[in-house]
């Protein structure tokens, strides 16, 4: 035996005892949502793989605190500051990791039996929403012209939200645990649905809707398939954080959380180049050029302009204010310039960053630290939430707050999306008992007010595609 089995086998046995009860209490309390061998399932999988740097003492923080607007509860109160310890070490374990090949993938494959007839829409397709119901795993269809749900489809834990193909002629969903769903918007029912994954983070449609490619966490991978739900080819590139469709180059980028990369998949052939950065990037946006990625690391101390055609790192920017969430960044165009705001998580301010020049322009404080900041060329303000009951309008000409509105007072309001044309705005309730309300975004006064139990998103085929 060599030294350091005997030296491994020495260090299992003498944390044993509190390995195996931070097991049980991983098995009675984060199960659940984990998955009974961490694979995730509403959650994401809890393996040390995916923990990067992450020490212990932040591993346990994360459960004592759980995560803000999101399903991950606080088990202060619930357990003990050992118990947090313990089942902290124990998801830093190794464990089992699943075998997911197209062979499995075709084995959960499940396609409508006939096409369906196209019909005549209903509706204008280009001011569709996807209305995504957290608490009941539901994607609602709604016309954003008479704001009246036309059809529903259960899709589990939705994450990284759903995508419109450019032809709107299907949706596609991801479950946190892997599915992907297409749904026909021309026959508007479910067209079919395969788990391409055992652990999913998000999916991009390819420019010509022929290929979607999900970002796999477990497997590590980069797994594409095609429109029928087949798969084609799985890219192990590793632990991607985000998958992104650039529709001029026809490209995928993805992202990486534990290496200062980028990768450019091409969307026919599938061949790879990498970029390299400064810093592994686990939110990010893209300008609408598509020419900038603007992104930053789980830390959030500093902020990455990439230019994507030269692959070269143009600027990086210190983030005076930590955390910014520049996945939900709101662009607009202004007097010849473009501008991004973007909320900061666990800071009650929203940023202002001029793009192409890359001058950081204002940092409004806001009500509270919000998640979501959108804005649309037609409206006059930048609304945002703030973690609270109350969303903030920015005034986009003097980016102060000009005004604000509490949908229902004691619940917590999140997440606004447009119309296409911008003549509404769409906030989210989020509470068991929530709903959508629709304002006017001029005149900010309420149109319509529809129920649904935790609707964490909204998306309009005009603002969300690919
Ligand atoms: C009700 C469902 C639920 C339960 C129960 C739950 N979690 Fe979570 N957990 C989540 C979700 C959802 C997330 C991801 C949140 C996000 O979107 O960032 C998460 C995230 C985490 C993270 C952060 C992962 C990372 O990579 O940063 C850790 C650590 C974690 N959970 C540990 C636990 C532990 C340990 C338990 C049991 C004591 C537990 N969770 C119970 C839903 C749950």
């Amino acid at each position: 035996m060599s030294v350091l089995f005997l030296a491994s086998l020495a260090l299992a046995l003498a944390a044993g005892p509190a390995l195996a009860s931070g097991q049980e209490t991983y098995a009675r309390h984060c199960a659940v949502c984990h998955h009974g061998q961490r694979w995730g399932l509403t959650g994401p999988p809890l393996l040390p793989e995916y923990f990067g740097p992450k020490k212990e003492a932040e591993i346990a923080g994360i459960i004592a605190e759980g995560i803000p607007a999101t399903n991950m509860p606080t088990f202060r109160g619930t357990l003990s500051p050992g118990e947090i310890q313990e089942v902290a070490v124990f998801i830093r374990t190794r464990a089992a990791m699943p075998v997911w090949t197209a062979f499995e993938m075709l084995s959960t494959r499940k396609m409508a039996e006939r096409a369906a007839t196209a019909r005549e829409p209903s509706c204008d397709l280009e001011d569709l929403f996807m209305v995504v119901e957290g608490g009941t795993g539901k994607v609602h269809f709604m016309d954003g012209g008479s704001f009246t749900v036309l059809d529903s489809v259960k899709a589990g834990a939705i994450h990284g939200g759903p995508k419109f193909d450019r032809k709107l002629e299907n949706a596609y969903m991801l479950s946190r645990d892997g599915w992907v769903v297409k749904y026909d918007l021309r026959g508007m029912r479910e067209a079919g649905r395969m788990r391409a994954a055992v652990s999913g983070r998000n999916i991009a449609i390819s420019a010509d809707s022929r290929h979607i490619a999900v970002a796999s966490l477990l497997p590590e991978a980069l797994v594409i398939i095609d429109s029928g739900l087949k798969p084609v080819r799985s890219l192990p590139l590793g632990a991607i954080s985000s998958v992104y469709s650039l529709r001029g180059a026809s490209r995928f980028i993805a992202a990486f959380k534990d290496r200062p990369e980028l990768v450019l998949v091409g969307q026919d052939g599938f061949e790879t180049e990498p970029i390299a950065i400064d810093q592994p990037l686990t939110d990010f946006f893209i300008e609408p050029g598509e020419r900038y990625l603007v992104g930053t690391s789980r830390e959030g101390e500093s902020i990455s302009i990439v230019d994507l055609k030269e692959g070269t790192l143009v600027k990086s920017i210190e983030s005076k204010v930590k955390m910014p969430h520049l996945a939900s960044a709101a662009i607009w165009a202004s007097n010849g310039a473009v501008y991004a705001a973007f909320p900061h998580i666990g800071e009650a301010a929203v940023s202002v960053l001029e793009l192409y020049t890359w001058e950081m322009k204002k940092t409004v404080r806001t009500k509270g630290a919000g998640f979501f900041a959108r804005a649309h060329e037609y409206a006059p303000h930048i609304w945002v939430d703030t973690g609270t009951d109350t969303v903030q309008l920015i005034d986009k000409k003097t980016l102060e707050v000009a005004g604000e509105l509490t949908p229902e007072p004691g619940k917590k309001a999140m997440h606004v999306e447009f119309t296409k044309e911008g003549s509404f705005a769409l906030v989210s309730v989020n509470d068991k008992d929530g709903a959508v309300v629709v304002y006017d975004a001029r005149s900010l006064k309420e149109i319509k007010r529809l129920p649904f139990n935790k609707p964490v998103g909204k998306y309009n085929a005009s603002n969300k595609k690919y």
